[in-house]
């Protein structure tokens, strides 16, 4: 018979141990995985927001990662059809740099597209090493870095336009942050492969 005070140890030995690893393990998950990128603090900070969904999947958190990107390029593009140089009158559009601000809306409605789509990708790969893996992986590699195109398209319309002087700094600042973001979003995707 099993002595019902090894029980009770086993309970309250157990008991801890099970909540300190489903409650630290995650952000500890999250701070390892965010050293592979290039921006691991801002890494960081828009993933920490996710531990209970993401738990310990490397794919979950790069599809998290993924759709935190898209998400942000979204408002970025909201942010720029707000800015009142970018109004509603063409020829003034123009005058501020209508070029520039017309190519970013464009390749962001563009990357926020790729974006969610290789967040489809990453949910159909299936288990590692299962046939899918390597062609769904493969796939979302390809329209993350056709985002982070996009995004260079974006910075160097904006340089090249000399009517776009009046909003070059608050478009770039946000592009360059959404181009960091899709970087770690891209390191976190490759990383996928890395396991064996
Ligand atoms: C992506 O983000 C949006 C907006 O926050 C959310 O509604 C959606 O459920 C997320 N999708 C995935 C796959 O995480
Ligand atoms: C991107 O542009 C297409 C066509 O103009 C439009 O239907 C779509 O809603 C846009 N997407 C976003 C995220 O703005």
């Amino acid at each position: 018979m099993e002595n019902p005070s090894r029980l009770i140890l086993l309970f309250f030995v157990l008991i801890p141990c099970f909540f300190g690893l489903t409650f630290s393990a995650p952000a500890e998950f999250i701070h390892s995985s965010c050293k592979v990128t290039q921006y691991p603090t801002l890494c960081e900070k828009y993933l920490s927001v996710y531990p209970p969904a993401v738990q310990r999947s490397p794919s979950q958190l790069a599809k998290a990662a993924l759709n935190v990107t898209a998400n942000r390029a979204l408002a970025v593009s909201n942010f720029i059809k707000r800015m009142p140089v970018s109004g509603k009158d063409p020829t003034e559009r123009k005058s501020h740099g209508g070029g520039a601000v017309r190519d970013c809306l464009e390749t962001l409605n563009d990357s926020v597209d790729r974006l969610r789509r290789s967040v489809t990708e990453v949910e159909r790969m299936g288990r590692y090493g299962s046939r899918s893996f390597k062609w769904h992986l493969s796939n979302a590699q390809t329209w993350v870095s056709a985002a982070l195109t996009d995004q260079n398209t974006c910075l160097d319309s904006l340089l090249q336009d000399k009517s776009a002087a009046g909003v070059r700094v608050p478009i770039r600042r946000q592009i360059v942050a959404v181009s960091q973001l899709t970087s770690n979003a891209l390191a976190l995707v490759n990383r996928l492969d890395s396991r064996n």
